[in-house]
């Protein structure tokens, strides 16, 4: 999990890399460095501006890789930093991944006498590239990357130099992501293509066991040892100004900000405001098999496991399908028999998650049809998917997501409409196809209240625990309000159903406890009201998220936030927004990096 750059052309190759790095920071940011020839290499301990800081002013080279660290093996110090490289520091290297065999590896090359200075798992991979160039019988640095691949068990996405042949990058996949940017006599690596936009907007998204060889005079891919004719880059179409905080003092501020345009771009094209049909483009392929289908098991992990659990309401209640939901890390070691009539329906904003691509391999292997909700275009679960829904988001930089959240929950809705031709009836359907449309709007009612959300941050922002609450559609959004304010303000928070307090979370309620209650106008609503009820009678100071004009609430809640209504099924994309608010307002006042919370990362490719 680690954010990689590479770039080969005719222009200074270190501010283009220390560019990369930054916008690749999202992916991890304990360690970074740099490597060009001749100038050589500088890494150093925290973020990508320490490295800036520790660079020399001059630096000189047209060809260079660097890499920004979230470390697996080894703590976040310089010596453990990238780029590695072997006993001749000759053959340098940036990995992002984990060679399970380095142990194997490693004791083997001590014995040939190599001597290893970090306890990282990617410096092994260096000795041994380096060790097949020049003990072994490749021919160049591509047959030597090749050769070592064989030998290494693991993920890893990487770019190697040789300090003897200084215009070339060799880049490599087997897990984990690499996409390369077609300039003009420029080529450049990257984890991410939102870090090429800058560069070029041809992009060729390297496929598990592919080898790349990049030079100033053009670039080729060997896939699984295969020659081929290249691939036709794509192109991107993305906004640059998108990846930028657009004067935002956060991108998580930002990127709350977006939902509104957001859940524009998800359903655009895709549903009749007049009939309410659906049309999924990514779907129509698979079409003929949805029809048999008759069991969902949706996977995911963390925001995106959530968007499931709310997916599993919709599909129920919609579509009247059976629906399990699973986190992704549980599901590849739970065994599961599958049936073939089920499908297994992947969330991923990044596309990358290993557990979440782990469960679509296995679903696959069980004869499934499997489907993604993935944001991050040409990514591994998107492509290894038999079909899917892209949510149109755009870019998520803040590493605990918000927009691309309410994406998929408003991506599932349009799903489990698809799945309900049969289930729901013409006038539902037209009623589901106008709320829809009305939910930008609603949202940027909500978000005009965000200083009365600031405020009630800064005026519980000393509780040291919190409770969420809530029920049928809103218990996933407790879940996932607790989550936020973990994640952002490392509060202790949980979310329950608002059912089972009486089981057990009422012991905790006291006069320093908050409970958030999400208590919109819907089946529960009373049920929940009066389980407020028994929190009021132990003193336990009550924020309520509740239906514009519900006044009642008033006499139960300490503070009300309100939301518009909108038809069950949907209050989740409103309800979370407060949330959202108010763990970004309580994470800043505590004076934490809310874009990058301490110890986690935006994308986890590594299990
Ligand atoms: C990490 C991120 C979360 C995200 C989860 C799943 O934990 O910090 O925000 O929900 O991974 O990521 P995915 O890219 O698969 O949605």
């Amino acid at each position: 999990m680690c954010g990689i750059y590479g770039y080969v052309g005719a222009k200074e190759a270190a501010p283009i890399l220390m560019k990369g790095l930054r916008a690749l920071e999202y992916r991890g940011y304990d360690s970074a460095g740099i490597f060009m020839i001749p100038s050589g290499v500088v890494k150093a301990k925290g973020e990508v501006s320490a490295l800036q800081k520790k660079l020399p002013k001059k630096l000189s080279g047209t060809a260079g890789i660097a890499h920004t660290r979230w470390a697996t093996h080894g703590a976040p110090t310089n010596v453990n930093a990238h780029p590695h490289t072997g006993n001749l520091k000759r053959v340098w290297l940036v990995h992002n991944g984990i060679i399970e065999n380095y142990q194997e590896l490693r004791d083997a090359l001590k014995k040939k006498g190599n001597t290893f200075v970090s306890a990282t798992d990617t410096e092994v991979l260096a000795h041994l590239i380096e060790d097949i160039l020049v003990n072994g019988n490749a021919k160049n640095l591509e047959e030597a990357v090749v050769a070592a691949l064989k030998r290494v068990h693991g993920t890893y996405g990487i770019v190697v130099m040789d300090a003897e042949e200084p215009d070339t990058l060799v880049a490599a996949r087997l897990g984990s992501p690499i996409a390369l940017g077609i300039g003009k006599g420029e080529y450049f690596v990257s984890s991410d293509p939102s870090a090429l936009l800058e560069h070029t907007r041809n992009v060729v998204y390297l496929n598990d066991g592919d080898v790349s060889v990049l030079t100033p005079e053009g670039y080729s891919v060997l896939a699984r040892g295969k020659k081929t004719n290249g691939r036709v880059p794509e192109y991107l179409d993305w906004d640059a100004d998108s990846i930028q905080k657009g004067g935002y003092e956060h991108f998580m501020m930002k990127e709350i900000m977006e939902a509104p345009e957001v859940l524009v771009n998800s359903a655009r094209g895709r549903i009749d405001k007049k009939t309410g049909a659906v049309k999924l483009g990514g779907l129509e392929e698979v079409r003929p098999r949805l029809k048999d289908i008759k069991h969902i098991v949706i996977v995911g992990c963390g925001t995106a496991y959530y968007a499931g659990l709310v997916g599993k309401y919709l599909f129920m209640e919609l579509a009247r399908l059976p629906v399990t939901v699973e986190f992704a890390s549980e599901f590849r070691y739970q065994n599961a028999p599958l049936l073939k009539d089920t499908a297994v329906l992947a969330i991923s904003q990044s596309g990358e998650t290993a557990d979440t691509l782990a469960a679509v391999r296995e679903a696959k292997r069980q004869g499934c049809l499997t489907l993604g909700i993935v944001n991050a275009v040409g990514s591994s679960i998107a492509r290894e998917t038999d079909a899917g829904v892209y949510n149109h988001a755009g870019p998520e930089i803040g590493v605990a997501s918000t927009k691309a959240f309410i994406s998929q929950l408003e991506v599932l809705a349009l799903l489990a409409l698809l799945f309900s031709e049969k289930t729901l009836s013409a006038e539902d359907r037209r009623r589901y196809a106008r709320a829809i449309d009305r939910l930008p709007q609603q949202v940027e009612e909500i978000l005009k209240q965000k200083d009365t959300i600031k405020k009630l941050a800064k005026k519980y922002g000393r509780a040291r625990d919190f409770l969420f609450i809530g029920r049928a559609y809103q218990f996933p959004i407790a879940l996932e309000g607790a989550l936020k304010l973990k994640e952002i303000s490392y509060v202790h928070a949980e979310g329950y159903s608002s059912g089972e307090m009486k089981h057990g979370p009422l012991a905790m309620i006291d006069g320093s406890f908050p409970t958030v209650a999400l208590v919109p106008k819907d089946a529960t609503y009373k049920k929940t009201l009066s389980n407020m009820e028994e929190i009021k009678a132990r003193k336990g100071p009550l924020i309520a998220i509740a239906t514009a004009g519900d006044t009642r609430i008033k006499d139960i809640a300490d503070d009300v936030i309100y939301i518009p209504n909108t038809l069950e099924p949907l209050t989740p994309i409103l309800s979370v927004v407060p949330l959202q608010l108010f763990a970004y307002y309580l994470g800043v006042a505590k004076g934490y990096n809310v874009d990058k919370p301490r110890n986690l990362a935006k994308s986890v490719t590594v299990e």
